[in-house]
């Protein structure tokens, strides 16, 4: 039973599932049945419902969803990590990290710069439109080495969530496959020349390897990243004093963009399907049971972290789920970061200034994934 190794000590056992006509105790005490998480209004705040559920329903069938919803931290760790509850297959790559990640280190840095200082002379600007939506996608097309009109095309695939972390996408798959021909032929210093010449357990990378590595990079988590950091920009300017910490003192970067994953992740809901008839919670749910997890819940969950709602950059009980958890595991979490770092310390380096433009505030919007749309900030 999933909830059996649950750090909710002091709550009594969860209760059995109710499913929304069932009236328990707590089905009595509200005035209205149980709304799903795609009832209007829920996407506006999906806190206050996470909130009812953890208490409430830990383990609750959402019948318009066609899930069951598991909201509780423990919970969904250990669903997350359950070889019973399978995930999407996603083909697995070679392992090539150690050539990715300076070559993504560099093209970020750059982009970065290039995106920020565009900003920059303007009396306003939209971080998500002119920055977030872009700099993922466009580091990963100028580390490849492939022409900028790309950028644009990688960008709508990553915006369509064409590829995470499923297939490469095949008019991408096309696109590249005369390049990497090229880079066989005429090879250059960029990362797609790298892999061309690459190996991975003592073989050369094939053709397919290569194309396929270079397509998780334009889009897989392309979309998740930019979301993510738009949330991130959003809670730092928010709270202009760790702002300020963070500017001052950069290693506080890495500490600052974890918090943001916990309060404000980008995949708050991860959907996973059960192989065989699975016991959870005391009832059994059939082969073929969809379960959401709710990592957005699980981050704000008060049994596991202090104060949850608050953004605290010194937060000293970390171990958010954003990336998830077990088997699945997102294997591009220090590129994700690398993201993070250079947008930030390109932004603050452009515009040491930057604020929210007068009367903004950002609202996050989104259940399946969620940030804010709009940041328009005053860049000075
Ligand atoms: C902030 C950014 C990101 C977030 C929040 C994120 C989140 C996640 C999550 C929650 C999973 C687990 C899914 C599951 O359990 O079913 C995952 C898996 C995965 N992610 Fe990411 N991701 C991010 C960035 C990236 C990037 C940049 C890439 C590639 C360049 C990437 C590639 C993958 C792949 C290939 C998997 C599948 C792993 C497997 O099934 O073994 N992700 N990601």
């Amino acid at each position: 039973m999933l909830s059996s190794s649950s750090p909710h000590g002091h709550r009594p056992p969860p209760a059995a599932p109710r499913p929304y006509a069932h009236a328990g105790p707590a089905a009595k005490a509200l005035a209205a049945p149980l709304p799903s998480l795609l009832s209007p209004g829920v996407a506006r705040d999906p806190y206050r419902h996470y909130r009812l559920l953890r208490e409430d329903f830990p383990l609750v069938r959402d019948e318009p969803l066609g899930a069951w919803l598991l909201s509780r931290y423990a919970d969904v760790r250990a669903a997350l990590a359950d070889a019973r509850l399978g995930a999407e297959p996603s083909a697995p790559g070679p392992d090539c990290r150690g050539l990715l990640e300076p070559a993504l280190r560099a093209a970020a840095e750059r982009t970065a710069y290039v995106l920020a200082r565009r900003m920059a002379g303007r009396r306003e600007a939209d971080l998500v439109a002119d920055f977030t939506a872009w700099l993922p996608a466009a580091a990963a097309v100028a580390a490849l080495g492939l022409p900028w009109e790309d950028a644009v095309r990688a960008q709508e695939w990553c915006r369509t969530g064409s590829a995470h972390p499923g297939a490469p996408h095949p008019e991408l798959a096309a696109l590249l496959h005369p390049h990497v021909v090229r880079r066989r032929s005429h090879p250059g210093t960029d990362l797609l020349s790298a892999l061309c010449g690459g190996r991975a357990d003592g073989q050369a990378l094939s053709d397919d390897a290569v194309t396929g590595l270079a397509c998780t990079l334009l889009t897989g988590g392309g979309e998740a990243t930019a979301l993510a950091l738009a949330s991130f920009l959003a809670n730092l300017l928010d709270h202009p004093a760790q702002l300020d910490l963070v500017r001052a003192r950069p290693w506080l970067i890495p500490g600052a963009w974890a918090e943001s994953l916990r309060r404000d992740p980008p995949a708050p809901v991860v959907l996973r399907r059960a192989t065989a008839p699975i016991a959870l919670g005391g009832t059994t749910l059939p082969a073929g049971a969809v379960v959401a997890c709710l990592v957005g819940s699980a981050g704000r969950d008060p049994y596991r972290f202090a104060d949850p709602d608050r953004y605290d950059i010194f937060r000293a009980d970390p171990a958010h789920l954003a990336f998830g958890a077990g088997p699945h595991y997102c294997p591009a979490t220090a590129l994700a970061g690398l993201a993070a770092e250079c947008g930030l310390r390109a932004l603050l380096d452009a515009m040491p200034g930057l604020r929210w433009a007068p009367g903004f505030r950002s609202a996050p919007r989104g259940l399946m994934t969620r940030a804010p749309r709009r940041l328009l900030v005053r860049p000075c």
